[in-house]
Protein backbone atom coordinates (compact mmCIF):
# COMPACT_ATOMS: atom_id res chain seq x y z
CA UNK A 1 0.00 0.00 0.00
CA UNK A 2 1.25 3.51 -0.96
CA UNK A 3 0.37 6.49 0.44
CA UNK A 4 2.68 10.06 0.07
CA UNK A 5 1.07 12.19 2.79
CA UNK A 6 2.93 13.54 5.60
CA UNK A 7 3.98 12.08 9.47
CA UNK A 8 2.60 14.59 11.75
CA UNK A 9 4.92 15.37 14.89
CA UNK A 10 3.92 17.82 17.46
CA UNK A 11 5.26 18.25 20.94
CA UNK A 12 4.76 21.34 23.38
CA UNK A 13 8.20 22.28 21.97
CA UNK A 14 11.64 21.41 20.57
CA UNK A 15 12.10 18.21 22.80
CA UNK A 16 10.46 16.13 20.19
CA UNK A 17 12.33 16.39 17.61
CA UNK A 18 14.19 13.57 19.83
CA UNK A 19 11.49 11.54 18.60
CA UNK A 20 11.17 13.09 14.89
CA UNK A 21 15.43 12.10 14.70
CA UNK A 22 14.63 8.29 15.53
CA UNK A 23 11.87 8.44 12.88
CA UNK A 24 13.47 10.46 10.59
CA UNK A 25 16.58 7.73 10.75
CA UNK A 26 14.56 4.71 10.61
CA UNK A 27 11.68 6.06 7.86
CA UNK A 28 13.81 8.54 5.37
CA UNK A 29 11.74 7.83 2.82
CA UNK A 30 8.37 9.62 4.51
CA UNK A 31 7.68 13.21 4.92
CA UNK A 32 7.28 14.76 8.24
CA UNK A 33 5.68 17.66 9.51
CA UNK A 34 6.78 18.81 12.84
CA UNK A 35 4.80 21.00 15.05
CA UNK A 36 6.47 22.46 18.08
CA UNK A 37 4.02 24.37 20.28
CA UNK A 38 6.71 26.56 22.24
CA UNK A 39 4.03 29.65 22.38
CA UNK A 40 2.90 26.93 25.37
CA UNK A 41 5.55 25.02 27.01
CA UNK A 42 6.00 23.30 29.33
CA UNK A 43 2.84 21.00 28.99
CA UNK A 44 3.70 19.56 32.19
CA UNK A 45 2.49 21.87 34.59
CA UNK A 46 -0.40 22.02 32.91
CA UNK A 47 -4.04 20.50 33.89
CA UNK A 48 -5.34 17.47 31.80
CA UNK A 49 -8.09 19.95 30.17
CA UNK A 50 -5.46 22.42 28.99
CA UNK A 51 -3.44 19.80 27.25
CA UNK A 52 -6.33 17.81 26.04
CA UNK A 53 -7.29 21.40 24.82
CA UNK A 54 -3.90 22.15 23.36
CA UNK A 55 -3.20 18.43 21.92
CA UNK A 56 -6.57 18.87 19.81
CA UNK A 57 -5.64 22.13 18.81
CA UNK A 58 -2.28 20.69 17.36
CA UNK A 59 -3.76 17.86 15.84
CA UNK A 60 -6.19 19.61 13.93
CA UNK A 61 -3.78 21.99 12.24
CA UNK A 62 -1.74 18.54 11.18
CA UNK A 63 -4.94 17.15 9.60
CA UNK A 64 -4.91 20.30 7.70
CA UNK A 65 -2.04 19.48 6.49
CA UNK A 66 -2.63 15.70 5.57
CA UNK A 67 -1.25 14.21 7.73
CA UNK A 68 -1.77 10.22 7.60
CA UNK A 69 -0.62 9.04 10.92
CA UNK A 70 0.31 11.38 14.08
CA UNK A 71 2.90 11.13 16.55
CA UNK A 72 2.49 12.75 19.89
CA UNK A 73 6.38 13.40 20.36
CA UNK A 74 5.49 14.64 24.30
CA UNK A 75 5.08 12.27 27.06
CA UNK A 76 2.92 14.82 29.01
CA UNK A 77 0.43 15.10 26.10
CA UNK A 78 0.25 11.29 25.31
CA UNK A 79 -0.19 10.16 29.31
CA UNK A 80 -3.02 12.75 29.48
CA UNK A 81 -4.56 13.14 25.98
CA UNK A 82 -4.31 10.07 23.80
CA UNK A 83 -7.34 8.32 24.50
CA UNK A 84 -9.29 11.70 23.64
CA UNK A 85 -7.09 11.98 20.51
CA UNK A 86 -8.23 8.49 19.54
CA UNK A 87 -11.95 8.88 20.57
CA UNK A 88 -12.29 12.62 18.35
CA UNK A 89 -9.91 11.61 15.50
CA UNK A 90 -9.77 9.02 12.76
CA UNK A 91 -5.99 9.06 11.77
CA UNK A 92 -3.92 6.42 14.05
CA UNK A 93 -1.62 7.56 16.42
CA UNK A 94 1.67 6.75 18.15
CA UNK A 95 1.71 7.70 21.67
CA UNK A 96 5.58 8.10 23.74
CA UNK A 97 5.19 6.43 27.12
CA UNK A 98 8.01 6.49 29.75
CA UNK A 99 10.19 3.15 29.17
CA UNK A 100 9.17 1.61 32.76
CA UNK A 101 9.07 -1.86 31.27
CA UNK A 102 12.46 -2.12 29.72
CA UNK A 103 14.07 -0.68 32.89
CA UNK A 104 11.86 -2.54 35.56
CA UNK A 105 12.53 -5.84 33.31
CA UNK A 106 16.21 -5.49 33.24
CA UNK A 107 17.28 -3.95 36.59
CA UNK A 108 19.60 -5.59 38.61
CA UNK A 109 19.04 -3.61 41.88
CA UNK A 110 15.46 -3.53 41.01
CA UNK A 111 15.36 0.02 41.75
CA UNK A 112 14.84 1.88 39.10
CA UNK A 113 14.43 5.82 38.57
CA UNK A 114 12.43 8.12 36.31
CA UNK A 115 12.35 11.71 35.62
CA UNK A 116 9.77 13.53 33.72
CA UNK A 117 7.07 16.10 33.98
CA UNK A 118 4.47 16.46 36.93
CA UNK A 119 1.86 16.17 34.44
CA UNK A 120 3.21 12.66 33.50
CA UNK A 121 3.72 11.39 36.72
CA UNK A 122 0.27 12.20 38.12
CA UNK A 123 -1.20 10.86 34.87
CA UNK A 124 -3.72 8.03 35.08
CA UNK A 125 -1.84 6.27 32.70
CA UNK A 126 1.58 6.34 33.75
CA UNK A 127 0.58 4.87 37.22
CA UNK A 128 -1.96 2.47 35.94
CA UNK A 129 2.10 1.11 33.87
CA UNK A 130 3.85 1.86 36.98
CA UNK A 131 1.54 -0.60 39.26
CA UNK A 132 2.20 -2.92 36.80
CA UNK A 133 5.88 -3.43 38.28
CA UNK A 134 5.12 -3.91 41.89
CA UNK A 135 8.48 -5.96 42.49
CA UNK A 136 10.35 -2.58 41.76
CA UNK A 137 11.40 0.61 43.54
CA UNK A 138 10.51 3.37 41.39
CA UNK A 139 12.06 6.26 42.25
CA UNK A 140 9.86 9.47 40.87
CA UNK A 141 11.34 12.73 40.40
CA UNK A 142 9.32 15.67 38.54
CA UNK A 143 12.16 17.38 36.47
CA UNK A 144 10.48 21.16 37.79
CA UNK A 145 12.55 24.27 35.39
CA UNK A 146 14.17 21.62 32.91
CA UNK A 147 11.96 22.08 30.25
CA UNK A 148 11.56 25.46 30.52
CA UNK A 149 15.83 25.93 30.32
CA UNK A 150 15.60 23.64 27.30
CA UNK A 151 12.90 25.94 25.79
CA UNK A 152 14.94 28.80 26.29
CA UNK A 153 18.26 27.35 24.89
CA UNK A 154 20.05 27.22 28.17
CA UNK A 155 21.00 23.17 28.58
CA UNK A 156 24.79 23.73 29.24
CA UNK A 157 24.12 26.63 31.71
CA UNK A 158 24.98 26.04 35.66
CA UNK A 159 21.45 26.46 36.87
CA UNK A 160 20.47 22.91 34.24
CA UNK A 161 23.90 21.10 36.52
CA UNK A 162 22.42 22.48 39.30
CA UNK A 163 19.05 21.16 38.94
CA UNK A 164 20.13 18.01 37.56
CA UNK A 165 22.61 16.88 40.17
CA UNK A 166 19.87 17.78 42.99
CA UNK A 167 17.49 15.69 41.00
CA UNK A 168 19.76 12.59 40.36
CA UNK A 169 21.83 12.11 43.58
CA UNK A 170 18.74 11.17 45.71
CA UNK A 171 18.83 8.66 42.96
CA UNK A 172 22.20 7.23 43.36
CA UNK A 173 21.41 7.21 46.86
CA UNK A 174 18.69 4.62 46.57
CA UNK A 175 20.64 2.67 44.35
CA UNK A 176 19.14 2.98 40.77
CA UNK A 177 20.72 0.79 38.23
CA UNK A 178 18.35 2.11 35.34
CA UNK A 179 17.69 6.19 34.58
CA UNK A 180 14.10 6.39 32.36
CA UNK A 181 13.64 9.92 30.76
CA UNK A 182 9.98 10.28 30.75
CA UNK A 183 9.95 13.06 28.82
CA UNK A 184 10.87 14.33 25.46
CA UNK A 185 12.76 17.05 26.00
CA UNK A 186 15.32 15.07 28.20
CA UNK A 187 17.73 13.11 25.86
CA UNK A 188 19.12 16.49 25.37
CA UNK A 189 20.32 16.59 28.39
CA UNK A 190 22.23 13.19 27.92
CA UNK A 191 25.56 14.55 27.85
CA UNK A 192 25.02 16.67 30.79
CA UNK A 193 23.11 13.33 32.84
CA UNK A 194 26.20 10.99 32.08
CA UNK A 195 28.77 13.27 33.98
CA UNK A 196 26.98 13.06 37.15
CA UNK A 197 25.83 9.54 36.78
CA UNK A 198 28.13 6.82 37.33
CA UNK A 199 29.21 4.21 34.54
CA UNK A 200 27.09 1.33 35.60
CA UNK A 201 23.56 3.02 35.56
CA UNK A 202 21.93 3.01 31.94
CA UNK A 203 19.66 5.51 30.69
CA UNK A 204 16.87 4.76 28.84
CA UNK A 205 14.58 6.91 26.38
CA UNK A 206 11.78 5.76 23.86
CA UNK A 207 12.86 7.20 20.78
CA UNK A 208 13.21 4.97 18.93
CA UNK A 209 10.75 2.67 20.47
CA UNK A 210 8.42 4.97 19.02
CA UNK A 211 10.12 5.04 15.21
CA UNK A 212 9.76 0.92 15.15
CA UNK A 213 5.83 1.56 16.25
CA UNK A 214 5.15 4.30 13.70
CA UNK A 215 6.83 2.07 10.50
CA UNK A 216 4.78 -1.15 11.85
CA UNK A 217 1.63 0.97 11.86
CA UNK A 218 2.41 2.07 8.47
CA UNK A 219 3.26 -1.06 7.18
CA UNK A 220 -0.12 -2.92 8.64
CA UNK A 221 -2.45 0.29 8.39
CA UNK A 222 -1.20 3.23 6.91
CA UNK A 223 0.70 2.88 3.75
CA UNK A 224 4.68 3.66 2.90
CA UNK A 225 5.82 6.40 1.27
CA UNK A 226 7.25 6.16 -2.30
CA UNK A 227 7.75 9.85 -3.29
CA UNK A 228 11.09 11.74 -3.42
CA UNK A 229 9.61 14.66 -2.17
CA UNK A 230 10.51 14.28 1.32
CA UNK A 231 12.20 16.94 2.96
CA UNK A 232 10.95 17.39 6.26
CA UNK A 233 8.82 20.76 7.11
CA UNK A 234 9.31 22.32 10.74
CA UNK A 235 6.41 24.99 12.07
CA UNK A 236 6.82 26.81 15.32
CA UNK A 237 4.65 29.58 17.00
CA UNK A 238 7.14 31.21 19.12
CA UNK A 239 10.86 32.42 18.24
CA UNK A 240 12.45 30.03 15.76
CA UNK A 241 16.19 30.28 16.75
CA UNK A 242 16.02 27.29 19.40
CA UNK A 243 14.81 25.11 17.02
CA UNK A 244 16.88 25.91 14.24
CA UNK A 245 20.10 25.47 16.54
CA UNK A 246 18.88 22.23 18.20
CA UNK A 247 18.36 21.01 14.15
CA UNK A 248 21.79 22.43 13.60
CA UNK A 249 20.90 24.64 10.94
CA UNK A 250 19.91 21.87 8.35
CA UNK A 251 16.29 22.77 8.25
CA UNK A 252 14.10 25.39 8.04
CA UNK A 253 11.64 26.66 10.36
CA UNK A 254 8.86 28.21 9.47
CA UNK A 255 6.98 30.51 12.31
CA UNK A 256 3.02 30.27 12.05
CA UNK A 257 0.62 30.93 14.50
CA UNK A 258 -1.76 28.17 15.60
C1 LIG B 1 6.46 19.68 28.83
O1 LIG B 1 5.98 20.35 27.92
O2 LIG B 1 6.30 20.03 30.02
C2 LIG B 1 7.29 18.45 28.57
C3 LIG B 1 6.94 17.63 27.43
C4 LIG B 1 6.99 16.13 27.71
O3 LIG B 1 6.47 15.67 28.73
O4 LIG B 1 7.56 15.36 26.88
Amino acid sequence: MINNNPIGVFDSGIGGTSIWSAIHDLLPNEKTIYLADSKNAPYGQKSKDEIVDLSKKNVEFLLENNCKLIVVACNTATTNAIFELREAYDVPFVGIEPAIKPAANNSQTQVIGILATKGTLNSELFNKTAEMFQHTTIIEQVGHGLVQLIEDGNLYSPEMTQLLESYLQPMIEANIDYLVLGCSHYPYLIPQIKKILPDHIKIIDSGEAVARQTKNLLRDKVGFSDSTENDPVFYVNSNPKVLESILEHKYPVIRKDF
